[in-house]
């Protein structure tokens, strides 16, 4: 294969460059819809004869007279009006299994594009995560483990919310009952902010002592900002707690949370006014962005900073400190909005310019069994601890786990999804487990060959016989991992990776039915062992990088 700085070419991309060349134009090559299709169609004559007003099978057979695809491919074949159906040799097949199996990088395309900031999880301090924050962990953990596995610097940041008006009354209710802090866990932190709030609501002499308390917090008054800092750290030790549990690769490192920015919000607000963005609605310092009716709000009318104008001074930061090019944010689908207005705001200020790309993904929500948004019986959200424990209740936290990250990812982020422990954790159908129990199968296989003394040599794997369809088509599933990857790293929508992964294990099975491995003798052994070996790498690799643990044995 193809070898450069890059790593290797996809059949496909080789395919579709060679097209190129003849065509002069892209010849929109994608994998065959049906086996009986060959491996890959290009449909593209159907669209330039009527383009040009001729039958497209002569398109189609002008096209492949200008075109050797001999080296590549089985002579091709002109079917129905004029689709061209493209099959791969075997031993180009095999050939190119082989070479990612020998590729460190598994044939994934290396990019570094410049820092990539991906901005998830985000809880908040002296509450505990919610469904809405699981799915955004789990979510954010795929992106930085593709991003990264593409070659990519990451830079993770968890904008926790580490400040806002709530301190008031949290601190207050410390002071009046007293709280030992050193004693304080993140639940009960949780407990003392419900009753703080019934507090704060029950007495307005409480209620003054509250906004008061928060004039102290934000001029600096020593007691107060070490409850306020006690606070942030009985959290940030609940938060790893869990991000432990659910394996995600976030640490105390990445936080970054709102009140890191307090120092340079008077800032934004002055450049936004010098540049004349800035303007007094009902005495808030507000910005208005085409096609909105509700501004970003700088300043409250009472001189209070909030969300708006911390999100622009870490966006700022990201890219004037960090360095960023790409900066991915994800929270619920709710705060669309809000990130659409950020981004506007930033390109009017010039803080965004056009050689950094801004996206926000925006996920559904999880619904309960009854369809409707996940609730407690008290109708507040959901902890995530407690949908952990639920799906532990039916399995390991293994496969709990995995259940639950794929669950999540596998359908488009923007759908809601409903959390049917049962169906998540069953390993069968398209499911974490199910995959997780094909890399334990094929393991398997491979454990008893090396007890036999064969273990494969993933430098110098011998794939070389590649005869029947099934393990043809396994090793065209293998092949198109580095493509799939790269989709998810450039789109960011890992629903196509966890596809890829049900549609290679589903092969994968098909193979087992029709071509025997262990009672195989000889070279058909030795190629379906390599076969088996390369299927088991990619399922762990591609496992891996939707955050889910690939067991050997289940
Ligand atoms: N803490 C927020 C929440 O719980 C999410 C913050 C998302 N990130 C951001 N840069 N605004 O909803």
């Amino acid at each position: 294969m193809a070898c450069d700085n890059q790593g290797m070419k996809s059949l496909q991309q080789l395919l579709t460059d060679r097209l190129t060349a003849a065509l002069g134009a892209d010849p929109e090559l994608r994998p065959s819809t049906k086996p009986q299709f060959g491996h890959y169609q290009c449909n593209v004559a159907l669209r330039l004869g009527a383009a040009q007003g001729r039958p497209p099978r002569q398109v189609a057979e002008q096209l492949l007279a200008q075109l050797n695809l001999d080296d590549l491919c089985l002579p091709p074949q002109i079917a129905g009006p004029g689709f061209i159906n493209l099959t791969i040799k075997p031993e180009v097949l095999a050939q190119a299994v082989g070479d990612e199996l020998a590729d460190p990088n598994c044939g994934i395309p290396q990019v570094d594009a410049g820092p990539v900031v991906v901005d998830y999880s985000a809880p908040n301090v002296a509450k505990q995560m919610h469904v809405g924050h699981l799915r955004s962990t789990i979510i954010g953990d795929c992106f930085v483990r593709v991003l990264r596995a593409s070659g990519e610097t990451v830079i993770p940041q968890n904008h926790i919310g580490d400040w806002g008006r709530q301190f008031g009354m949290l601190i207050e209710q410390i002071n009046d009952e007293q709280l030992d802090l050193d004693a304080l866990d993140l639940a009960g932190a949780e407990e003392l902010y419900l009753r703080a709030n019934a507090h704060l609501n029950a007495d307005s002499d409480f209620a003054d002592r509250a906004r008061a308390r928060v004039v102290a917090l934000q001029g600096g008054d020593p007691a107060t900002l070490a409850s306020w800092q006690a606070l942030i750290d009985l959290s940030a030790v609940g938060f790893a707690q869990t991000y432990q549990r659910l394996g995600v690769l976030l640490t105390t490192a990445d936080l970054a949370g709102e009140s890191s920015y307090n120092q340079s919000l008077a800032g934004i607000c002055a450049d936004l006014e010098a540049r004349g963005l800035a303007e007094i609605n009902d005495g808030a310092l507000v910005v208005f962005v085409d096609g909105y009716d509700a501004p970003v709000i700088l300043r409250n009318s009472a001189g209070g900073y909030g969300y708006d104008v911390t999100d622009l001074a870490a966006l700022r930061q990201r890219i004037d400190d960090l360095g960023a090019k790409r900066l991915i944010y994800v929270t619920d689908a709710r705060q669309h909005e809000h990130f659409m207005k950020l981004f506007a705001v930033a390109r009017m200020a010039g803080w965004l310019p056009e050689t950094v790309e801004a996206e926000h993904v925006g996920f559904g929500m999880v619904l309960g069994p009854d369809g409707t948004p996940f609730k407690t019986r008290e109708g507040t959200a959901v902890h995530l601890d407690d949908l952990l424990d639920q799906a532990q209740a039916l399995a390991s936290e293994e496969v709990a786990i995995a259940a639950i990250k794929y669950a999540d990812l596998s359908t488009q982020l923007q759908k809601d999804y409903v959390f049917d422990p049962a169906r998540m954790t069953a390993t069968t159908g398209d499911t974490g487990p199910y995959l997780q129990y094909a890399h334990a199968r094929v393991s398997s296989i491979l454990r008893r060959a090396e007890a036999d003394g064969d273990v494969v040599d993933d430098a110098n794997a011998q794939i070389s016989v590649l005869i029947e369809p099934a393990e043809q088509w396994l090793a065209l599933s293998l092949t198109r991992f580095p493509e799939a990857v790269a989709d998810v790293a450039g789109s960011l929508t890992p629903h196509k990776l966890c596809g890829y992964l049900y549609d290679l294990a589903s092969q994968l099975s098909s193979f087992y039915e029709q071509c025997p491995v262990l009672k195989s003798q000889g070279p058909t052994r030795t190629s379906r062992l390599a076969l088996c070996r390369a299927t088991q790498r990619v399922l762990a690799i591609g496992l891996n990088l939707l955050g889910i643990r690939a067991p050997s044995v289940m």
